[in-house]
């Protein structure tokens, strides 16, 4: 069976995709065979060959095994909204067990499977069920990616208390400096630091290139 890892973050867009890319390639690097998952992607323009996600296209790219699109990615909505508003407005309704279901097609085809989690931790999927319920099912070890600006200590601290009161392991995190005009971001990630009690996986600076960074896995203990 394989390893896999649970990519949630304090909020959307502070670099979730990012943070599964590099997790991808790192472990790709060491020989493993690696997949990407994106078990909700809302979002998504529409190709003659169906919808077309752009976290999903960045994590099969990183990916170094391929399974069947359903699998990747079991939903996707057009609308760039929240999970669930998306869901009914395609007329649908997202099922956890669905996607318990990818991602053991996926455990099957390679040695780590990273999913990428929608929005933030507590995202609504459904009327009674969210993002947390997602990772609880999954039982995965979860990674926090820190979107550094104003405001993230509470909720990088929130996040790290919802992870651990769902019963799920928190892996690591990753503080990433989405703004580079943040005042005090060196004392802000030091704040955290003592606060969040698992291993700071990487420190990205912002950079045109995000997507290069270097992640210290071996903390993870799985290599
Ligand atoms: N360290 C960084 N420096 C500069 N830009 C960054 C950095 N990290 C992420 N970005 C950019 O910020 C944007 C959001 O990053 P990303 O798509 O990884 O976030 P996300 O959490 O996956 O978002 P979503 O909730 O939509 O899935 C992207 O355009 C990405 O290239
Ligand atoms: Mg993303």
């Amino acid at each position: 069976m394989a390893t896999g890892y649970f990519i949630t973050g304090t909020d959307t867009g502070v670099g979730k995709t990012v943070v599964a890319c590099a997790l991808l390639h790192a472990f790709a690097a060491r020989g493993r065979r690696v997949i990407g998952m994106k078990p909700v992607a809302a979002g998504a323009l529409r190709t003659e060959h169906g919808l077309l996600n752009d976290d999903v296209a960045a994590l099969c790219a990183a990916s170094n095994v391929t399974a069947p699109p359903e699998l990747v990615n079991p939903y996707c909505f057009e609308a760039a909204i929240a999970p669930h508003l998306a869901a009914t407005q395609a007329g649908t309704g997202i099922e956890l067990g669905r996607i318990a279901r990818a991602y053991a097609g996926l455990a099957a085809v390679a040695e780590v499977v990273v999913v990428e989690g929608a929005g933030g931790f507590c995202v609504p999927l459904s009327s009674i069920e969210n993002g947390a319920h997602l990772a609880r099912l999954l039982g995965l070890p979860v990674i926090m990616v820190v979107g550094m600006r104003l405001g993230c200590l509470n909720h990088a601290l929130l996040t790290a208390q919802a992870i651990r009161a769902h019963g799920l392991v928190l892996a690591g995190w990753v503080a990433n400096r989405i703004d580079p005009g943040m005042t005090a971001a060196d004392e802000n990630v030091a704040a955290l630091v003592e606060r969040i009690h698992a291993p700071l996986l990487a420190d990205i600076a912002h950079t045109p290139q995000p997507q290069r960074i270097a992640l210290q896995v071996q903390a993870l203990d799985l290599l």
